[in-house]
């Protein structure tokens, strides 16, 4: 990197005449700006006065550079501006750096304490920046750096009077970031932590030996270099380490439960766990933004509390990436081994996406007190006696896409009275952008805590559908991995009976149990695949009914019925026979009987002209023009050509004839085949996406002898001369 340099510059340095001061004017210095040497010279309480200035400026000098001293108070912060303005005729830069300590416990500090520590940090820094202030605008260049403290960012026993003003630098700061936007003045707040007089009898000497002001002098320097990019700016800085730091609003709490109510001490009360709750914070740049933010809370609780009428509600919120969703894949049984399920195992796979059944996950709301707060009196529900009894989910409009965002309305619309157990239904709406995007319904068994008499069914509950009488139209087995269970929970349920040999067998399991959300899984991917054309998009609603446990390990056969746009489907155990999940079903806004592809793509009939065949007229025209050359790369090379996924053109590269024609090699076997869509042929062809970047991506998918493919680079470039 070319050296920083601040030739033509000049810098005010404050307090310049040992510790920090003196390591910054000395880098500054020898990197080619004229540095004005402040330091009135006082000890380290302020007192009296000595020329501590002039040995830093001999430094300076002595080894090539522009200096001057300056002996002014920084309360007379227009004197040292002057000093600039009367030698150098200018003002660039200004570090105001001064400082001295009055520390006392609160109970003894006097006015004087008080009033002295204020003067020379924040009235100094007022001073020295005021009077530089007008050089900046009018010239648009500026660069302060202000001086604080982490005493006063945590606090410090002792230091009241020098906490208060350390912050009052880095609210200055703040503001003049703002004032100076417009007039490139840029205006940053450094914290160091460096061995100087101010520290000796304060850091331990082992550390007091390490941290020297040089070590923080180059990430000052760079703050005031005309290159530095931010602006109101605190950066803490020690050991040659630095970092940002800045205030965070937690996402708080509206003070009462429905817009009606009254804001109360009690209310107040209530909420502040999570007024205060600093999980998900986030960090606001301007003092609008605090508005806009609380405006848009106050709207989402009013919409919510319109949803909600008197229900009572639970919203959560849920997040998702793409990695999440490969891991719940690999979860419910997906695996490379089938070529179909690539799409569900691979981000830049170009169909990638969602199984659908993840999107019960937001739903599952693991946190939410609902259940236990639909409990009549006397009955009880904690994790120790539930257990999931039926699930379903229905998709309102499109599946969600591979990331995502959503909020969650959870709420329980029956407790039903089955006897020994109760029942709690729980229904929640996901919405994405305010949209609902799906809808679920987790029956929750309550063990043992039935007999209340109250109602056994519901209106409101999405029922189970039997299996028809007759034999299965399909049966796909599929076995579980020993490991199934452990990699499932990762997806979000991390009860440790499906992980914990103790816990399992004191729910009387010889080993942890698979969770019944994964098997669920594995039995409609298998509906997907059977009946749904493996297309996660064809996927309406799923209902299924937890009958019995399956051990990681086991296998599991989905047996299905087909009636209508709905498959019906139970799961067996094969080795035991027993029945797992049972009275469940699949609805699709298509069914495409067939299972998905395990084998190579299936060749489309071709679609007519493509894009690409331009680009191979080109290369057949060169090939013919360079045969020799052609020989001399060699090998066989099939190019399949896809759209949509599918393959709808081949073309053969025979480097060894050489020729060039449509269709697969005349000889039946190709050295290298390369498989890429149109589009993408075209881009790598001119040069907008490299054959690295599509390789990475899963976009240009090579087989055989990838050396040779390697050779063609030039080949691919539709200008290339053979
Ligand atoms: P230092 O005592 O070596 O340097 C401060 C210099 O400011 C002294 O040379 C002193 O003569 C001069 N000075 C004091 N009052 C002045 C006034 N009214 N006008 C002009 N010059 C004056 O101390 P150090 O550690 O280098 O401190 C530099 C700055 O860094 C101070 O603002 C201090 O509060 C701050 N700081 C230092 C920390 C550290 O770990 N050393 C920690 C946090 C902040």
């Amino acid at each position: 990197m070319d050296q920083l340099r601040f030739d033509g510059r000049v810098a005010v340095v404050t307090g310049a005449g040992g510790g920090l001061g003196r390591a910054y004017a000395l880098l500054l210095g020898s990197r080619g700006a004229k540095v004005v040497v402040n330091d009135l010279g006082g000890s380290r309480d302020g007192s009296g006065k000595s020329n501590f200035a002039d040995a830093v400026v001999k430094e300076i000098k002595d080894k090539g550079g522009v200096a001057v001293a300056d002996y002014n108070n920084v309360v007379e912060g227009e004197k040292i501006i002057q000093t600039a303005l009367d030698n150098f005729g200018r003002i660039d830069i200004l570090i105001n750096n001064a400082g001295i300590l009055r520390d006392k416990s609160f109970t003894k500090m006097s006015d004087q304490d008080w009033d002295l520590i204020h003067l020379v940090h924040l009235k100094g820094a007022y001073k020295t920046t005021h009077a530089a202030w007008e050089h900046f605008r009018k010239q648009k260049y500026g660069r302060v750096i202000m001086t604080s403290s982490n005493a006063g960012i945590f606090g410090n026993f002792g230091q009241a009077n020098y906490s208060a003003a350390k912050m009052g630098l880095v609210g200055l700061t703040n503001t003049l970031a703002i004032e100076g936007s417009k007039y490139n003045i840029k205006v940053n707040t450094i914290v160091p932590t460096a061995a100087s007089r101010l520290t000796e009898d304060i850091l331990p000497p082992e550390m007091f030996e390490a941290m020297k002001p040089e070590l923080i002098a180059p990430v000052v320097a760079y703050m005031c270099h005309e290159s530095f990019p931010d602006s109101g700016a605190v950066i803490d800085s020690t050991l040659g380490y630095a970092t940002k730091m800045h205030y965070v609003r937690g996402q708080g709490a509206i003070l009462k439960k429905k817009p009606s109510d009254p804001v109360t001490i009690e209310s107040v009360k209530e909420f502040w766990p999570e007024a205060t709750n600093m999980k998900d914070s986030i960090h606001l740049e301007k003092i609008a933004d605090t508005t806009i933010n609380l405006v848009e809370k106050i709207q989402d609780f009013e919409e919510r509390s319109k949803l909600d009428g008197d229900r009572e509600s639970y919203w959560s919120s849920y997040k998702y990436d793409s990695k999440d969703l490969v891991l719940y894949a690999l979860g419910i049984g997906a695996s490379v081994e089938n070529e179909s399920d690539l799409k569900f195992l691979y981000e830049s796979h170009e169909n990638f996406a969602a199984l659908p059944t993840y999107f019960i996950l937001p739903g599952m709301a693991i946190e939410s007190p609902l259940v236990a707060n639909s409990m009549p009196p006397g009955k009880h529900a904690d994790f120790t006696n539930i257990l999931h009894g039926e699930q379903f989910i229905e998709f309102v409009g499109d599946l969600p896409g591979t990331e995502g965002d959503f909020k969650v309305r959870s709420y329980v619309v029956d407790t039903l009275d089955k006897g020994s157990s109760a029942v709690s239904i729980v229904n929640s709406e996901i919405y994405q952008n305010k949209q609902l995007v799906a809808r679920t319904q987790q029956h929750i068994f309550v063990l043992g805590q039935g007999g209340f008499n109250g109602p056994r069914n519901s209106k409101q509950a999405v029922e189970v559908q039997p299996a028809p009488k007759r034999a299965p139209d399909a049966v796909v087995e599929q076995r579980t991995a020993e490991g199934q269970a452990s990699l499932y929970r990762l997806s979000g349920d991390l009860n440790p009976l499906h992980i914990d040999p103790n816990v399992a067998a004191a729910s009387g399991h010889p080993r942890p149990i698979l969770h019944g959300m994964a098997t669920l899984g594995f039995s409609a991917r298998h509906v997907l695949a059977k009946f749904g054309g493996n297309d996660p998009a064809n996927f309406k609603a799923l209902k299924a009914r937890f009958v019995k446990p399956v051990l990681p390990g086991q296998t599991l056969v989905t047996e299905m019925w087909l009636e209508g746009k709905r498959v019906l489907f139970q799961t067996k155990v094969k080795e035991t026979g027993n029945t797992v999940i049972a009275g469940a079903y699949v609805d699709f806004k298509n069914v495409v009987s067939g299972q998905a592809s395990s084998g190579p793509a299936a060749t489309a009939a071709p679609s007519g002209a493509l894009k690409s065949d331009a680009l191979f007229a080109k290369i057949q025209e060169e090939v013919g023009k360079n045969k020799d050359l052609a020989k001399s790369i060699g090998g066989v090379f099939l190019y399949n050509i896809t759209e949509s996924g599918k393959t709808v053109k081949s073309w053969t590269l025979d480097l060894k004839t050489p020729a060039v024609h449509e269709g697969g090699p005349k000889s039946g076997k190709a050295d290298t085949t390369l498989t890429v869509s149109d589009g993408d042929m075209v881009d790598i062809a001119a040069g907008t996406l490299s054959p690295q970047v599509a390789y990475m991506k899963g976009k240009l998918k090579i087989s055989g002898n990838i050396m040779l493919a390697q050779k063609l680079g030039p080949l691919l470039k539709s200008n290339a001369k053979l």
